[in-house]
């Protein structure tokens, strides 16, 4: 069966991510919806996404996962994350995944993604999976932590539409193991985490400590493995945050 991914340019939208949530029956698997100015661009933890029109990449990526368990919902993430470093280091940008599901080049941001899903029968049903590519933008507004774009660092103009192309292919390329070897995606994910083996300060979120820690890895279910005073722990989403 050949699965192809489409993509839908819109010169203008609030979000791709509520683009593809208000129409979702009307949109098949694969559809990649893409936007050259967003508006209400959303991003993690209820934040806004910021990208100048034109410039950047903002798109989503619908999935229809065949029999993905819920449980294994991470897997999502696993491929997403890694067809975006492939890319960007084909680009030969040296990108590492920050948990969860960020991509960091040095100590800056280059890629965010809001993945947002749904469930029936124990099977992920459907998976919206929106991201952000900082490509030629090179001035920021102040509120973004520690952003970079493709053109700061190479020097070079990016033209949005192929590089759309081009990922989606590195996606299809991937596809294949959603269904099948899923034990690649997640070993492809944990290769290189962003500050891994280095002991680094973090803050634990639910008590609002400081704390010196190392990361030792994620977990399937994709939790944050950590090396905390020599004893062993692990973080869910929004347990845990870098101080950068
Ligand atoms: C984050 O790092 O906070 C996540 C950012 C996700 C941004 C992308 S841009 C395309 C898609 N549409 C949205 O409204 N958000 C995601």
């Amino acid at each position: 069966m050949e699965s192809k991914t489409r993509i839908k340019w819109f010169d203008s939208l609030d979000s791709t991510n509520d683009e593809l949530l208000r129409h979702l029956p009307t949109y098949d698997n694969l559809s990649v919806v893409a936007a050259v100015e967003q508006f209400a661009g959303r991003g993690q933890r209820g934040n806004r996404w910021l990208s100048e029109p034109g410039d950047n990449l903002t798109f989503s990526l619908l999935l229809r996962p065949d029999r993905l368990p819920a449980r294994e919902i991470m897997s999502i993430t696993f491929l997403a994350a890694v067809v975006i470093r492939d890319w960007l280091r084909e680009e030969g940008v040296p990108a590492l995944v920050k948990w969860p599901n960020d991509l960091y080049v040095g100590n800056r941001k280059i890629c965010g993604m809001l993945i947002e899903n749904g469930f029936a029968e124990g099977m992920v049903a459907w998976s919206v999976i929106g991201i952000g590519i900082n490509l030629n933008q090179t001035r920021f507004p102040g509120e973004l932590v520690n952003p970079v774009s493709l053109k700061r660092i190479t020097g070079k103009e990016y033209d949005p539409e192929s590089a759309l192309e081009r990922i989606c292919q590195l996606f299809e390329m991937r596809l294949s193991a959603l269904s099948g070897d899923r034990e690649r995606l997640y070993e492809a994910y944990c290769e290189e985490l962003f500050q891994a083996g280095v002991p680094r300060p973090y803050r634990d979120l639910l008590t609002g400590e400081e704390f010196t820690g190392t990361i030792k890895g994620v977990t399937r279910e994709g939790r944050l493995l950590m090396d905390r005073d020599g004893m062993q722990v692990s973080f869910a989403f929004k347990e845990v945050g870098y101080i950068l």
